[in-house]
């Protein structure tokens, strides 16, 4: 099947009213590669027989910063268009940049205080220009779901929280990080990295790995067996390894047990790339935070 291609609001608009309920909103900058791929097949699954798919193309300005790669991000939109029939989208909306801004941005979304930690602490204003471009696309797509993935944790949490706080009426569904079969997250940016800084890039999901292994040592044991594989690449730059809960992206206390997740953002060469892990925290037994404490 191939699916609608609206370049406009009123395209949009007037696709809109063909399509069939529930409709589920898959937002993405393109590039479309695997990742992408699951959340649209999770899309199928959510929207049944009778609902639709949509999935916007939008390399959002408005989140990029100065010095960051806006100019040279990966724009394929026949390719993706492709992608989209292949897997039974109804409708894509790929705007250009005076459809989505036709004037001054006046008002924005404030992502919070949490919108500022961690990745929004890196790249200040991400989350104001993430979440007001996600707001805009619910807006003009109105979705009754929207998918979005885990990949991204941080993002997946603000526009939960965003949907929630401003009684939206939107459901916002997760999906699993899609990984190369050597661990790698897949990424847009990945196609920027040479071989052999693609081979530095491993130790991000090595070292969630590491953590992961080490979670029945404690908070202080996951951290720990974490950096240790991010210390032995002297390539990487890393940026943070933060260990939070997923209902509050507060780092976790130096007791806490149960569900935890652990985020890592690196820098390879020019390339920075973020990548994360649920985990379980289980109580640490005294002799095994003695090891920890070592
Ligand atoms: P983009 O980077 O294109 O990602 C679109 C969606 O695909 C996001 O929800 C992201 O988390 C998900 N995704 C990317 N790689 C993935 C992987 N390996 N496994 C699972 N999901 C993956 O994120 C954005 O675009 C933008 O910020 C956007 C939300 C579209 C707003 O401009």
């Amino acid at each position: 099947m191939i699916p609608v291609l609206a370049r406009t609001r009123t395209g949009l608009a007037a696709a809109r009213r063909g399509l069939g309920c529930p409709v589920v909103l898959v937002p993405t900058m393109g590039a479309l590669h695997e990742g992408h791929r699951a959340l649209l097949r999770h899309g199928q699954d959510l929207c049944g027989p009778n609902g639709s798919v949509v999935v916007s193309v939008f390399v959002n300005p408005f989140q990029f910063g100065a010095g960051e790669d806006f100019d040279t991000y990966p724009r394929t939109l026949q390719e993706d268009v492709a992608v989209c029939a292949e897997e039974g989208v109804d409708l894509v909306f790929a705007p250009g940049r005076g459809e989505m801004y036709p004037g001054e941005q006046r008002i924005t979304v404030d992502p919070g205080p949490m919108g500022q930690a961690l990745e929004g602490a890196s790249r200040p204003g991400f989350f104001t220009g993430v979440l007001t471009v996600v707001l805009k696309l619910f807006q003009l797509v109105r979705p009754d779901v929207a998918v979005f993935g885990e990949k991204d944790a941080q993002q997946l949490a603000l526009v939960r929280w965003m949907a929630e706080d401003f009684a939206l009426g939107i459901e916002v569904a997760g999906v699993p990080t899609v990984r190369d079969p050597d661990g790698l997250a897949i990424s847009s940016r990945n196609r920027y990295l040479s071989p052999v800084e693609r081979h530095a890039a491993l130790a991000l999901s090595a070292a969630l790995r590491a953590g992961r292994g080490a979670a029945s040592a404690g908070p202080a044991g996951v951290l720990k067996a974490a950096h240790q594989v991010l210390d032995a690449v002297p390539a990487l730059l890393l940026d943070y390894l933060a260990l939070v809960d997923p209902a509050t992206f507060e780092q976790v206390a130096e007791e806490a047990t149960g569900a935890a997740l652990l985020l890592v953002a690196a820098r390879v060469g020019t390339t920075r790339l973020i990548d994360n892990t649920p985990l379980t925290l289980s109580a640490v037994k005294p002799v095994e935070r003695h090891a920890v404490d070592d």
